[in-house]
């Protein structure tokens, strides 16, 4: 049985995998956190479990001054590659690596499920300062969309299921911490153009292929493969994007 962590340090062996495969944020989601506030110019803004960069590289460098925290050395280096722009820190949500009021913005990408969320949720709640936010956002396969794309989610989902929030997780663990406003969310569907070699590093980066015996993921990605053979190569991969912002109420607990 994997536990937990082994699952989230696969990423450190699948980190180039995860580059080249997992899909960037639609520019109506930046936006969107844009109009709440979240990128002022002059602001100071993190981004938390940053693995290789996805979401930072579309960050408004030009008005804010950026960083990211990432535990994985693999998923730093890839970073530092990808992203050269933005200083990238070791460190975890639960022991963040900043002083206390360093961040105007908090934002977590396709990582909020990994962290232990009261302990990650009171050190956001001491790096932001007052009258900050925090965003959240998780890319999801968008199977509605087409055959071939239920045939590959169903691939991924016969293996095991990475433990993603949902809308009540979410929303219960901000009230738990009780120094945010009810969050408001957004859904956004778009897609990104991709290639079979693409969709199945995108496979390969999950967790819990990343942590098969080398015989088993290599059966999976050859019946990736196969279900991809009648879509070709000129692949426009749909997605279903949900995210949160959440702004800071109160310092009381601080
Ligand atoms: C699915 S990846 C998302 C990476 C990146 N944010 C993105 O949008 O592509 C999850 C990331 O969360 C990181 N992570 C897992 N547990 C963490 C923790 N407790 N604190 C900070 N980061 C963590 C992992 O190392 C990994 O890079």
């Amino acid at each position: 049985m994997v536990d937990r962590d082994q699952l989230a340090a696969s990423f450190d062996t699948t980190a180039k995998a995860y580059e080249i495969g997992r899909p960037a944020y639609p520019e109506a989601a930046l936006d969107w956190w844009d109009e709440h506030g979240a990128f002022e110019p002059g602001h100071a803004v993190l981004d938390l479990g940053a693995g290789t960069g996805k979401l930072t590289r579309l960050l408004p460098s030009h008005a804010c001054t950026l960083a990211a925290v990432e535990p994985l050395a693999n998923m730093r280096a890839e970073f530092e590659r990808a992203v050269p722009w933005v200083p990238v820190h070791d460190g975890t949500a639960e022991a963040i690596p900043f002083p206390d009021d360093s961040f105007d913005t908090v934002v977590v990408a396709q990582a909020f499920h990994w962290f232990d969320k009261p302990r990650a949720l009171a050190e956001v709640v001491r790096v932001l300062r007052p009258g900050g936010g925090l965003g959240l956002i998780w890319n999801e396969d968008d199977e509605s969309k087409a055959e071939w794309v239920t045939a590959v989610v169903a691939e991924k989902r016969s293996l095991a299921a990475s433990p993603v929030d949902d809308d009540d997780a979410v929303r219960s663990a901000l009230a738990e911490n009780g120094n945010f406003a009810p969050p408001e969310s957004i859904e956004i569907e778009w897609t990104e153009s991709t290639t079979v070699e693409g969709v199945l590093a995108n496979v390969l980066s999950r967790s819990y292929v990343g942590s098969l015996d080398p015989e088993e993921r290599l059966a999976v990605l050859t019946r990736v493969r196969e279900t991809l053979e009648p879509v070709g190569d000129g692949i426009e991969f749909p997605y279903s994007t949900i995210v949160f912002w959440a702004p800071l109420v109160s310092a009381a607990a601080r």
